[in-house]
């Protein structure tokens, strides 16, 4: 099996390669990239006009298997996945029950052979049951596949358990996924601390409980020298934090998501309950210093923290609505869109950071485009004007504070390991 990726604006940062080439895909596999490739009997795709890069590596997605299908299934989740051209996608363990033995990594790893559309990978809780009490089979899990491990959805505020569990992931060569805040700070906060909070009369979630509980991390991954991954940065203060570790060389990465990059808490004035999420949107002085750190390399990746909710469960008061919402078929989009026609950023450091930098960061084959690699390719017209309608979304999920928004630029194609999973915008398996 052939096909010809012929005449695309080829960016791929593993090689820091930037230039309009042809891709030869034979077998699944990348096989030549060069100019004026030509086999025959190939298929051919034009892909003039049109900017190929890696497959987007999501590192932190929820795709709430098992025991959450009402809220997303594997099935459902990966298909979001190639529809927003993510070729790979780590689910995170706060499930039913939470991914915290083994046996369920296997049996994610296995139901996502047989379900999942893009390639699927696990990270496993820090603790049994996600509850700071004792850890969980750290090692068995990532034996049997694990990637990092985490107990996101929730902030491990146990000194020791976090130290014993970064000591012996580490072990492993794995980093520990942080979700930083602190639990007793946060306590029923609903949205970021501040004017709009005060006005609108809501409880608060203070930036400096992000801090405090970043600060810690990084104390403890110094202390033991461990791999830490704080999982989407909000604060300005965390960003500082993250940038002084990194120059004294502590082995600490960061991710911020979309949202945090471009929405503030000003959106929350229409109790939409789309804005609701953990950590939450921040005031503006928060997101320029996350997209200055985003820009010099503090923070490594852009993820999505995709997490979807039954429509029942977010069509409720702002208060009693659960935090999160689905990001995998907006994130290129609002990215581009906040992003690139902005300035701010060049397409290649945007696919350095939605490709190359979360697949480094997760130790795993993916984020490039070197001869011989899985044909793992997501196809962009950055032009594109798109209006978003969560009532085609993929995803169960969908609530997104972007519905109804026009964004420019959009995957309209995502191949893995050489075959078409999404074409023309629409899934295609
Ligand atoms: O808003 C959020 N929702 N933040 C998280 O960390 C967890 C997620 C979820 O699982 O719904």
């Amino acid at each position: 099996m052939k096909l010809l990726l012929k005449g695309g604006n080829i960016i791929d940062p593993a090689q820091n390669f930037n230039q309009i080439a042809d891709i030869l895909i034979e077998n699944g596999l990348i096989s030549q990239i060069g100019e004026n490739l030509s086999a025959a009997g190939v298929e051919v795709f034009d892909a003039r006009g049109l900017v190929i890069a890696p497959g987007f590596v999501d590192m932190h997605v929820h795709l709430r298997e098992p025991g959450l299908e009402a809220k997303e299934d594997i099935a459902s989740g990966t298909k979001a996945a190639a529809a927003g051209g993510f070729t790979t996608i780590a689910c995170m363990p706060n499930t039913k029950p939470t991914v915290d033995q083994a046996i369920l990594v296997s049996g994610i790893l296995h139901r996502a052979q047989a379900e999942g559309i893009v390639n699927v990978k696990v990270i496993g809780a820090l603790s049994k049951g996600q509850q700071g009490k004792e850890l969980a089979e750290i090692g068995d899990m990532i034996l049997s596949g694990a990637v990092a491990i985490s107990d996101d959805g929730s902030s491990l505020d146990n000194n020791r358990l976090f130290k014993t569990g970064l000591e012996y992931t580490s072990m492993f060569g794995c980093p520990v996924i942080s979700h930083a805040e602190d639990e007793l700070l946060v306590d029923e906060g609903v949205m970021h601390e501040g004017a709009v909070s005060a006005m609108l009369g809501m409880k608060g979630r203070p930036s400096v409980a992000e801090d405090i509980a970043v600060n810690r991390d990084i104390m403890l991954a110094e202390y033991t020298n461990s791999f830490l991954h704080i999982a989407h940065v909000s604060s300005k203060g965390a960003v500082e934090l993250i940038r002084q570790a990194k120059k004294r060389g502590v082995k600490v990465t960061a991710e911020v998501t979309p949202h945090h990059l471009t929405l503030t808490d000003e959106a929350v004035k229409t109790f939409n309950t789309a804005t609701k999420v953990n950590p939450p949107l921040r005031s503006s002085d928060h997101v320029a210093a996350l997209l200055e750190g985003l820009k010099d390399g503090t923070i490594d990746a852009i993820a999505t923290d995709h997490a979807p909710h039954a429509f029942e469960e977010k069509d409720v008061e702002f208060k009693q609505a659960p935090p999160g919402f689905a990001g995998l078929e907006t994130a290129l989009g609002v990215v581009l869109t906040g992003l690139y026609h902005t300035g701010k950023f060049t397409l290649f450091e945007i696919v350095q950071r939605m490709s190359t930098a979360p697949a480094s960061i997760l130790g795993i084959e993916a984020g490039g485009l070197k001869i011989g690699m899985p044909a793992d390719i997501v196809i962009i017209d950055t032009d594109l004007d798109w209006t978003v309608d969560s009532t085609t979304f993929y995803t169960k999920g969908k609530h997104t504070p972007f519905d109804k928004k026009i964004l420019k630029g959009k995957a309209i194609a995502t191949l893995v390991s050489g075959k078409f999973v999404m074409r023309e915008g629409k899934v295609c398996i």
